[in-house]
Formats: C-alpha cells, structure tokens, sequence
C-alpha cells in the first residue's frame, strides 16, 4: 500500500449526551450536575474523555437546564450544543451530527452524561476496537448482575449484534438477555450519516433512540460491533434513579479512600472518609473518619485532621491539627496552625504559621498573622491581623454596615479584651490594648489602651422592711460618689 492509498488517521472527536431531565432521578436542575464526593457527575464523564481526547474536540449536547451546565463547566461552554427539546438520545446525537462533521473529525465517542465511574481504559479499549474491526457503530456492552432499566443487545444467530431492545420495547418472546448497552459508542460520522436520518419514534417512549442506530446499520450488512467490556466490572452502571447515584459513589469513594491508603496517608476508620477526586493528600497526614474531604483541598504531611470535620477547596499546612467538628471552606491552614474544636473557616480565611482558632470561632476574608490566637468564641471578617495578636473571647469585627463591608486592621502583638465590638472601618495599632466589653469605633494608635465602655457605678437600693428584718440585705458596701 502507497502512502496515497491509505486511510487518513481518524481523527475523533467526543461528545457527552447531557441534554436530559432524567425525571427518576427526583433532582431539580439537570441530572449531570448532581454530585458525587462534591464534585458534578459530568467532571467524571470529562475526566475520562479528556484523556482519551483533546479537549477542544469535546462537544456537549445540553437541553434542560443549560445554562446551569454552562455556569459549571465554562472550559467546555464553547462547544455545547442546544438540543431545543428532548426528544430522546437519538435526536441528541442528530442535533450534534452537523458540528462533529463541520469540525473536520472522522469519528465521534458518544458518552451518556450518566456513567460517572466511565474509564479511559474502557474508550481507549472501544475505539481500539472500532478502528481495528472498521466499524460504523460500535458500543460497549455489559453483563450486570440486574439488567433493569438498560437496553438489551440482541445478537443472531452467527452471533452478530443485530439490535438493540430498550427494556420498555422488550417483548416476553425475546426472553432473558444479560448482555445490556452501556451507552457509550463509537460512531463514523460519515458512514452513518444516511442512517441517522432513518431513525424514527415508532416505539413505546415515543423518542428518538441513539441505539436504533445499531439496528439500521446491522440491517443494512454494515458493521455493528458490540465490544463486551467483562473487565470494567461495575464501572459502566448508569445512574437513572437516587439509589444508583448512591452506589456509584460508594465505589468511587472506596477507590479514593484505597488509592490514599496505598500512598501511606494515615486514614483512620476509611469506611468513613469521603474525599473528593481533586483532593492532594501527603504521605503521612493522619486523618480520623468520618470526615469529607472536597474540591481542590490539600493537606501536607504531617498535618493531623480529626473525625468529623468537613474541608473543602483549603490548604492544609505541616503539622497543623484542625481538631472535631471544625468546617472549612477557602481557606489556608498554615503550618503548625491549630483549628478547632468547633471552628468555621470560611473563604479566604488565612491562618498563618503557628496562630490559633479555637471552638466557636468563624474567620471570613481574613488574616490571622504568625502565633496569633482567637481561642473562643469570635467572629474574625474582613480583617488583618498582624503576629503576636491576642484575640480574647467574644469579640466581634463589626464589618457590616448595612450596606458594606470594611475592614478592621489588627497590629502586630495587640490585646483585644473579651466581648469587643469593633465597628470598621479601623486600624488597631500594634501592641495597642482594648478594654474588655469595649465597643471600639475608632481607631487606636500604636502601644495606647482605649477602653470604650460605661463608668461602673455601685448604687445603694432602697431594701424592703422584709428583707430587713430577716436580715441579709448584703449591703455592705460603700455607696458610689
Ligand atoms: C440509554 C440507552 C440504553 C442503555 C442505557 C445505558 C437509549 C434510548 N437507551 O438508556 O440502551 O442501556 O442508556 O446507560 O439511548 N439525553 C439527551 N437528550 C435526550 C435524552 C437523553 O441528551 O433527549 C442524555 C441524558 O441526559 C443522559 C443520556 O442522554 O445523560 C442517556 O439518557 P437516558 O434517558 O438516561 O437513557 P437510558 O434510559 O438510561
Ligand atoms: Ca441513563
């Protein structure tokens, strides 16, 4: 064969099928965005294409719901493509057929948008295999222990794939099948072209369906090539109903827990760790379940978190110990910083080498410098806090107005007393004090003491004859001047 003759290398383009309600499910917005270990299911479906395919070669069918989809995946907004209604997975793949081909690709991966737990191994295995048997349409198949809900594949006699049943078309004649569609093809957009347009919703859902594809082409003496993925195990099961997200997650979440234990994380009681795909742990971090780990959080070696604490997209430094019940969300742990119990870091909370925040305390949009500590009891916002600081119970950052926030600067070395308010603006200057039950509106120069709250006064009451003469009034005391 000369260079001339030979085929172009296919060039493949992917495309998730996510324009769907998927009504069994019971969510609100768009069935691939609910989540699993805090990430959307469609990431998962993303994941496993990215690697398989460029990722300005991934189209997006989108339907109900888009723009929430388009908020959540932006990097992908580009190639979506509007499936006005839904008129089954079949119309889905019709609406993107135009734009695959005008792209310049040969072939196209089809993905459902409800596979999360979906491999590279097992596209890389179907393309591997459409491209070797040339085929028109190929698809992944299955054999679960409970074929409910999927499309059956039945094969002739010879035992060349001819169709494919949706379980609601399947007759009592067609018996048991346990080979079932998965839902993930490889298609030639230009063989397939006359046949897309032959699909029809002469059946009991009244849709259009992707999987009568296979049908036509078979029919046809094309090819139709069924790739048994017996290897994948559990991995291609979709999720169409509650229970179903629930055990795709499980299996997701003990790969995770398994994939740490490997790498020498110290996870304690794993049946109850749930950490997030994106999440970077360092050997040797000791952890305590229950406890959930999300979004892009990192956590260093050494560093000690325990059980029941949530963390999400945060910073976790060496040998900082964010003690029980503490919830973490944007925010920076520096090394050898303590959290907890009992504390809420909220965005861009940064809590730096050595400083301190202890139970009931809530940090937002601040700083809390080297070695400075708020040990109980305070609400920290819109605030920089130098080293050294000491931040006594109860006090408050007055960093709402009403209308805006402003930001109250706390000096290196500073004592602020027990149950202040301070109403920012304001600049507390280092090694200044305030006076406990202070309510501080302006602000104080370096080293002073200001101490803004009413004069006690002791003042004699007036006793009753009664408590006269039974005798203990407890007055005692010298009358206020
Ligand atoms: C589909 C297959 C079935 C297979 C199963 C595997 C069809 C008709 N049936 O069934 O053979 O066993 O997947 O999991 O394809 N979607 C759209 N637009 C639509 C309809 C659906 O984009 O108009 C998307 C959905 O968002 C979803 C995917 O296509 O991500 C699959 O749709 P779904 O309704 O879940 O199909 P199944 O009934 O599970
Ligand atoms: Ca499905």
């Amino acid at each position: 064969m000369t260079n001339v003759e030979m085929d172009p290398p296919a060039r493949t383009a992917g495309l998730v099928l996510a324009g769907g309600q998927g009504k069994r499910m019971g969510s609100a917005g768009p069935k691939v965005l609910m989540r699993l270990l805090g990430e959307p299911m469609l990431y998962y479906i993303y994941q496993a294409l990215a690697s398989v395919i460029p990722e300005e070669a991934i189209w997006t069918v989108v339907g109900h719901k888009r723009e929430h989809v388009e908020e959540a995946f932006p990097q992908y907004a580009a190639r979506f493509i509007h499936q006005q209604s839904q008129l089954g997975t079949g119309h889905a793949l019709l609406c993107a057929h135009p734009h695959l081909q005008e792209s310049g690709v040969t072939h196209c991966l089809v993905v459902n948008g409800d596979v999360p737990l979906l491999s590279n191994r097992a596209l890389l295995e179907l393309k591997r295999q459409g491209l070797s048997r040339q085929a028109d349409v190929a698809f992944l198949t299955m054999r679960p222990s409970d074929p409910t809900g999927y499309g059956r594949v039945l094969r002739g006699e010879q035992g060349f794939v001819e169709r494919i049943v949706e379980e609601k078309d399947l007759h009592p004649s067609q018996g048991h099948v346990d080979e079932v569609n998965a839902g993930i093809y490889w298609i030639d957009l230009q063989r397939t072209a006359p046949y897309l347009e032959r699909m029809d919703q002469d059946n009991a859902q009244g849709e259009y369906y992707l999987p009568q594809l296979v049908e036509l082409v078979a029919a046809d003496g094309g090819r139709a090539a069924a790739v048994c993925d017996e290897e994948g195990g559990r991995e291609l099961l979709g999720v169409n109903r509650p229970q179903e997200l629930v055990r795709n997650e499980e299996q997701l979440r003990r790969r995770i827990v398994d994939y740490w234990l490997d790498r020498d994380v110290i996870l304690r009681n794993p049946d109850q760790a749930r950490i997030g795909p994106r999440a970077q742990l360092e050997p040797g971090c000791e952890l305590t379940g229950p406890l959930e780990i999300y979004g892009a959080s990192r956590i260093e070696a050494w560093a000690r978190v325990d059980s029941h604490v949530l963390i999400a997209d945060s910073a976790i430094g060496e040998e900082a110990w964010i003690r029980n019940f503490s919830h973490l969300e944007g925010a920076e742990v520096m090394r050898s910083a303590r959290v907890g119990p009992y504390a809420r870091l909220r965005q861009a909370a940064v809590l730096e080498p050595e400083s301190r925040a202890g139970n009931f305390v809530e940090v937002k949009k601040a700083v809390l410098g080297p070695g400075s500590k708020a040990n109980h009891l305070a609400y920290i916002g819109d605030a920089s806090v130098g080293s050294g600081a000491n931040i006594g119970a109860g006090c408050i950052t007055c960093n709402y107005d009403g209308r805006a926030k402003h930001r109250t600067t706390i000096g290196d070395g500073a004592f602020i007393g027990s149950n202040t308010s301070l109403v920012a603006p304001l600049e507390i200057g280092a090694r200044a004090v305030v006076g406990a039950g202070s309510t501080i509106s302006k602000s104080v120069p370096e080293a002073f003491l200001a101490v803004a709250r009413a004069r006690q006064r002791n003042l004699e009451r007036k006793v009753s004859k009664r408590e006269k003469d039974d005798g203990n009034t407890g007055q005692t005391g010298r009358k206020d001047s």
